[in-house]
């Protein structure tokens, strides 16, 4: 079964007329994770964001976008409203932008809680404690009154996935989590989304540049380039018979780089 089906996707700035994404289709199954691949600028992040339909307004979409069986692109700004955070979830590259910064980080759980759940304060709490716990995150009450500011990028992406834990929404988008991050809190991160997968036993749609990471975390990849999707299938195929050019050269200079990280992370030369 699809979890989620995009046909025909095309995005568009209409201040300058021009299009960026090019009629792109493609399913994530459910309880699989899809990982999009390819260099700054592809086109990446607009797929994510039309996925949730969250755009700056000059940009413009079209196409089907299905979702357990509803056409999301039907949906009133309001009915989508309710779907984002709670059925979609979605992690962005920088964690500070996902919280408000005039407040502290447990007031930004309560709020959305509250508004998904009609939760208490104090069952925000209890709950958002469990999950913080959960992903190696100490001294949870303390961390709930600190600000956006005071707290490092791997904490605010952990603090995400804590959020995403309770939330547990049907589909999980990632776009380049780890990318703000110091290698040893990408390293971190990524096995907290891995341990997300496990225990969600949901859908995830997972953007990164490093093919090391998708490799270790997603079942099938697109590769992408100029807005369009030029090669897709499972991780294996892909990456060990990249048929189209341009994943070719992905493959080779990104897991060569990759194998030079391992090594040096593992202490080799
Ligand atoms: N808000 C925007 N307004 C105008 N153009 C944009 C906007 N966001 C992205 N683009 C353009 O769309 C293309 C794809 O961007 P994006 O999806 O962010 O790429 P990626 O995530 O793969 O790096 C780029 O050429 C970028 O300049
Ligand atoms: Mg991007």
């Amino acid at each position: 079964m699809n979890m989620l089906e995009v046909n025909h996707l095309r995005v568009w700035d209409a201040n300058e007329g021009k299009e960026i994404i090019h009629d792109s289709s493609f399913q994530l199954k459910a309880g699989t994770c899809l990982a999009i691949v390819g260099e700054s600028g592809s086109g990446k992040s607009l797929t994510c964001r039309s996925i949730i339909r969250l755009h700056k307004p000059w940009i413009r979409q079209s196409g089907e976008i299905i979702f357990k069986g509803e056409h999301l692109n039907q949906l009133s700004e309001r009915d989508m409203r309710k779907r984002r955070g709670k059925q979609i979830g979605m992690i962005m590259q920088n964690g500070m932008g996902a919280f408000d910064p005039t407040s502290v980080v447990g007031i930004h759980f309560q709020e959305t809680l509250k508004a998904h759940f009609g939760w208490s304060k104090s069952e925000a709490e209890v709950n958002m404690k469990k999950a913080m716990e959960s992903v190696m995150l100490p001294h949870p009450m303390e961390i709930m009154n600190k600000y956006p500011h005071q707290l490092s990028g791997g904490m605010l992406q952990r603090l995400m996935i804590a959020l995403t834990l309770v939330l547990e929404p049907d589909i999980v988008i990632a776009d380049e989590p780890t990318t703000a991050l110091d290698t040893i809190s990408q390293y971190e991160v990524v096995e907290q989304f891995i341990q997300l997968r496990e225990r969600m036993g949901g859908s995830m749609i997972f953007v990164s540049h490093d093919l090391g990471v998708v490799k270790k975390i997603a079942d099938e990849v697109l590769v992408m380039r100029s807005g369009v999707i030029v090669e897709s299938g499972s991780i294996k195929s892909v990456f060990t018979e990249p048929r189209h050019a341009y994943t070719q050269y992905l493959v080779s200079t990104r897991l060569e780089l990759s194998s030079h990280f391992n090594k040096i992370m593992n202490g080799g030369t």
